[in-house]
């Protein structure tokens, strides 16, 4: 890819098909010239008439050459049909991850009618509360006293001030209303009264639950923030702090909790043994993902 304009979109999709996948050069190509890939795909024998635009294709295509995620060279990824926006400070959101909002939404159709609060920590992208709330402003009408409906409350905590960034944007690219709070794990819901009114809550939580060894040998992570991804040698470390935290706010409201984790498949004896050991009193379901593997923790708490 050393030729300069015009070039056509066959050349310059020919030139990069040499260094990276045809679809990903597609989808670059697509991206530069701000069209869809389907455009590009039609109109072969068009010219890239700006110089700036063919050095900026030369330049995503090698950097992609050199493995960094697609998602962050476009700056965009899907996820439960949404367009998120997603840049190197967050984890780009996975698809398993879709399996946590389903349960989640079905939870919350199950609880209508109540008021329910929404916890997300580690939000990152935003990717759980938006896709939620989002689908409940366009599936469920609002709770209005006797009549049927949701009444939800959303906070989304991250520890990373340059993810509850990009959290805030994606949630006003989606109109919907989250509350940000950065902190640690729950220390800003123990710390504060924000839960005060609510007579359910609902804690989503897909937090670091790599091991340091997973991490390393792993290539195509290697790109994304390792404050994401990684948490200790057994890769338990926030889910174990969390759950303290979680014990703690239930001895001082009483509350009916619901608790969604997502988990490396590996991973379910273990936190099953750690929530047994913290909350004795929880129900455990372990949820699989659409590929058939152990994903998300389901813990409910039924309020004395
Ligand atoms: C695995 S990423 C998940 C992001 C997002 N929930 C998703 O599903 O794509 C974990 C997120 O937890 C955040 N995080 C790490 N340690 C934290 C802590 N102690 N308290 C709050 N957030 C934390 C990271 O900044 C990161 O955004």
């Amino acid at each position: 890819l050393n030729s300069m304009p015009p070039l056509t979109i066959q050349q310059a999709l020919l030139q990069a098909k040499q260094k990276i996948d045809a679809l990903d050069a597609e989808l670059l190509l697509a991206h530069i010239l701000k069209k869809p890939r389907e455009w590009v795909l039609v109109h072969p024998e068009a010219r890239v008439h700006k110089v700036y635009k063919v050095k900026k294709f030369i330049k995503l295509v090698n950097q992609r050459a050199k493995g960094v995620p697609l998602a962050y060279l476009t700056g965009h990824k899907e996820f439960f049909g949404l367009d998120f926006e997603v840049n190197k400070n967050v984890l780009i959101p996975r698809p398993e991850t879709e399996r946590m909002v389903e349960l989640v939404i079905e939870e919350i159709k199950r609880l209508k009618d109540q008021k329910i609060t929404m916890l997300d920590v580690g939000t990152g992208s935003g990717c759980i509360p938006v896709a939620i709330v989002n689908h409940i402003r366009h599936n469920f009408s609002p709770y209005q006293g006797e009549r049927e409906g949701v009444c939800l409350k959303t906070i989304a905590i991250d520890i990373s001030k340059k993810a509850l960034t990009v959290a805030r944007r994606n949630a006003r690219k989606h109109k919907v209303e989250i509350k940000f709070l950065r902190g640690d794990l729950l220390s800003p819901i123990l710390k504060s009264c924000v839960i005060h009114h609510t007579s359910s809550l609902i804690i989503t939580a897909n937090l670091p639950y790599l091991t340091n060894k997973q991490f390393n040998s792993s290539p195509s992570i290697q790109h994304e923030p390792k404050l994401a991804l990684v948490a200790g040698r057994d890769g338990l470390r926030y889910y174990r702090i969390l759950l303290k935290q979680i014990r703690k706010l239930l001895e001082i409201k009483n509350l009916k909790l619901e608790i969604f984790l997502e988990i490396d498949p590996s991973q379910s004896p273990h936190i099953t043994k750690l929530i047994k050991s913290l909350l004795p009193n929880a129900k455990i379901e372990i949820k699989k993902d659409l590929t058939g593997l152990d994903r998300v923790v389901r813990i409910t708490n039924y309020a004395a």
